[in-house]
């Protein structure tokens, strides 16, 4: 198969992933041990059995219970190296990762134990793969605005290993609007910014991320289609859109593979890449998201290598490191 082998050959991008969702059923069994933290499973099957779902929320619910079992800062650190190791089988060169550090602070785990763990396992796959990566902190949507200013005092500390700030979990009824002064403020200590937005709320999410919050990136975006005023903007604006395949499928954002936008998107001259969001639960990694569309959609060598160039075209790096790859 040549769509397999292409996709298995380009280095690529990851600009969606949330550290959270790499956590693989046998850690997290392995740390519900350790831990001594009561998880609603009695096995590895157990778990893959639950990660069936029908909407956000779902699986939002599933996904905060599974990430109990993280404490101390080896558990970030062993999280993330998981993860590293499956960007060296996916030939993934550069990532860009979200934390939720409210999903942890809130469980009385430390701030620095969280951002600890992640950027020494990232500093070592640097020093020993050469992977490059950054740090972008989200807030929870479904929390207070409050709330994430609170969280964004916690990291100025840490302001040096958090490139960005993005914004997560429950999107509808949670709005951008809600979070147009700590977007501000995370913008005036120099953060840059991105957020979830029309995934599964409705465009003007997406025109509201853009308008109040002043975005670099949108994740997900898919729900601009219905917009012919956004799209043109889009367009014009070349604005990226971290698009996320295994996950709308396993979400119920689109039915099925071939009913996915995301050659519409890119047929239209959007700035569009594939991510894998929480591949832990969304069966499977990056070059999987890949090959799922592939199997399912017309996409041509050229689109595949479209798609692959926007993730570092969109990536939080120096032109010297974009020019490598564009
Ligand atoms: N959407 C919103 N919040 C999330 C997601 C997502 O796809 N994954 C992890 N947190
Ligand atoms: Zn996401």
């Amino acid at each position: 198969h040549a769509m397999p082998d292409l996709i298995r050959a380009l280095p690529k991008a990851e600009l969606h992933l949330h550290i959270e969702g790499s956590l693989e059923p046998e850690l997290m069994f392995r740390l519900a041990k350790k831990n001594n933290v009561a998880i609603p499973y009695d096995s590895i099957e157990d778990v893959r059995r639950a990660y069936n779902f029908s909407n956000l929320q779902s699986f939002l619910d599933i996904y905060y219970a599974g990430a109990n079992v993280l404490q101390t800062q080896d558990d970030f650190y062993d999280l993330t190296w998981a993860y590293i190791e499956k960007c060296l089988e996916n030939n993934i060169v550069h990532t860009e990762i979200f934390f939720d550090p409210q999903t942890h602070t809130e469980r009385g785990v430390p701030f620095s134990a969280v951002i600890g763990g992640i950027k020494a396992a990232l500093a070592d796959a640097h020093s020993q793969h050469g992977i490059t990566s950054c740090i972008i902190m989200c807030f929870l949507r479904h929390l207070s605005e409050a709330d994430a200013f609170a969280t964004l005092e916690e990291a100025l500390p840490y302001k040096d290993d958090i490139i960005g700030v993005g914004l997560d979990s429950s999107e509808v009824g949670n709005p951008p609007s809600k979070f147009a002064a700590v977007f501000k403020a995370a913008a005036e200590h120099g953060f840059k910014l991105v957020a979830h937005a029309g995934e599964e709320a409705d465009f003007s999410y997406i025109n509201e991320a853009l308008d109040l919050l002043n975005i670099h990136r949108i994740d997900h975006g898919v729900q601009s289609i219905h917009s012919d005023t956004l799209m043109l903007r889009l367009k014009d604006t070349q604005m990226p859109l971290t698009v996320c395949p295994n996950s709308n499928i396993e979400l119920r954002v689109f039915d099925h593979y071939d009913q996915h936008n995301i050659k519409d998107l890119l047929d239209y001259g959007l700035n569009v890449s594939v991510h894998s969001d929480d591949p832990a639960y969304f069966k499977g990694y990056l070059n999987q998201n890949f090959t799922n569309l592939c199997d399912h959609l017309p996409l041509s060598a050229d689109d595949v290598v479209t798609l692959v160039k926007n993730g570092f075209r969109s990536a939080f790096i120096d032109d010297a490191q974009k020019a490598a790859y564009l």
